[in-house]
């Protein structure tokens, strides 16, 4: 990402603010698909949870990819955009009648359920819209994604999915369902993954599970491996893309699809999380004993994941041009925790020096909050700001 170029326009505007740079974005996207192409028959949705900014859904459509929803406001989102609604998937653990009707009613390409209540409840939903709907069954492999707690989700203690032993039971309750159309199976082991084994453990594990569909005579049109692919947050500027081949490959290696079926990805943060970042002024420098803290106007109500899940977001001073010194960099919210990073070297700060808080594209706008009585922050892509 290349921010030196917009540092007299970024000067102009008032902050906090994100930057997404879409010229990556679009690269990003087309360097997914290019390895997803390995795979025949593959396609990948782009997590709108990530990153549901309306410019950068215009570039998911241009690269034809799908799209994960979790909310109905999420699938608006995506049809406003107009990503065809045969490529949005919808998962959650609590959809509400309102959502299920918005999916039902726009005809996506299924629903990813999660439990065997919510079977009989879009069936009902269905049949009431005198419509079908197509569903797959998102299943907990039990495997651990080793990555933060709060974003693992695929072990049998987190809320997600049903379990392998149920998932018989769960495709025949869909099938003798008279409005739904049984489509396949879902996973998703969780977020920042960085050790692929996992990603090969799951693919070992689906093709045990297809093993037993094949012995029960179930015939399962996709398999839906979900996203996590992470980033690397510590060499954002070495680093801009994700090793997407890799990735794409060890799924092609490892997992054993049958004849005719189709494979979907759910990628969030791998497509989006470099090219955004959050720019923020320094508001005054504080000494206090040893310390100094670079206080600025950006806090945890526009970037939460230092905050939420101890993240590290590679911070840089794009003003300072003076010898590095030590800082805490923190924001004005009336809470310990508003900090974005503790002893940290950057240039020199200033009052109204211009912080940038890096890969910050993913899991970033879209979790801002107006606490205090904050405003949400701007959003910038390159277009507007040339
Ligand atoms: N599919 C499902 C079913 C998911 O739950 C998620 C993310 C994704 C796909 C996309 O995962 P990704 O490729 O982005 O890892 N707010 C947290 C991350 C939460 C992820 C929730 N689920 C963070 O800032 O790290």
């Amino acid at each position: 990402m290349d921010l030196t170029t917009y540092r007299d326009k970024f000067e102009q505007l008032e902050t906090p603010f994100y930057y997404y740079d879409t010229q990556l974005f679009k690269q990003t996207l087309e360097e997914a698909n290019r390895c997803a192409a390995e795979i025949p028959s593959s396609m990948v949705h782009f997590a709108i949870k990530a990153n549901a900014n309306s410019t950068l859904l215009q570039y998911v459509k241009n690269a034809g990819m799908g799209a994960d929803c979790v909310s109905g406001g999420e699938i608006q989102r995506c049809i406003d955009a107009g990503i065809p609604a045969n490529k949005i998937m919808f998962a959650g653990v609590g959809k509400t009648d309102k959502e299920i009707r918005l999916g039902i009613e726009n005809d996506i390409l299924c629903f990813n359920v999660e439990s065997l209540p919510e079977i009989d409840i879009i069936n009902d939903l269905a049949k009431e819209m005198h419509k079908k709907a197509r569903v797959a069954v998102r299943i907990n492999p039990n495997i651990d994604a080793h990555t933060h707690k709060f974003i693992t989700t695929g072990l049998e203690e987190n809320k997600f999915g049903i379990s392998m032993e149920d998932m018989i039971a769960a495709i025949h309750h869909v099938q003798q369902a008279d409005c739904l159309e049984y489509y396949g199976l879902h996973f998703h082991i969780g977020s920042q993954i960085l050790n692929f084994n996992s990603f090969k453990m799951l693919s070992c594990c689906i093709n045990k599970l297809q093993k037993k569909l094949d012995a029960a005579g179930i015939k399962t049109m996709s398999i839906n491996v979900g996203g996590g692919l992470g980033i690397d947050y510590d060499h954002p500027q070495e680093h801009d893309m994700p090793d997407f081949k890799a990735y794409f490959d060890t799924f092609k290696r490892h997992l054993e699809l049958r004849p005719g079926q189709t494979l979907h990805f759910e990628l969030g943060r791998a497509l989006c999380a470099q090219c955004g970042a959050l720019i923020t002024r320094t508001v005054l420098v504080k000494k206090s004993g040893t310390k100094q803290f670079a206080i600025v106007d950006a806090g945890f109500t526009d970037l939460i994941r230092p905050a939420l899940y101890q993240a590290h977001h590679k911070i840089i001073n794009l003003s300072g041009t003076g010898k590095r010194q030590k800082y805490d960099v923190v924001g004005p919210i009336c809470e310990s925790s508003d900090v974005f990073d503790k002893d940290i070297h950057l240039s020199t700060v200033q009052r109204g020096d211009l912080i940038v808080i890096l890969s910050a594209g993913a899991y970033g706008f879209v979790m801002a909050s107006q606490y205090n009585c904050r405003h949400l922050p701007e959003e910038y892509g390159t277009e507007n700001l040339k």
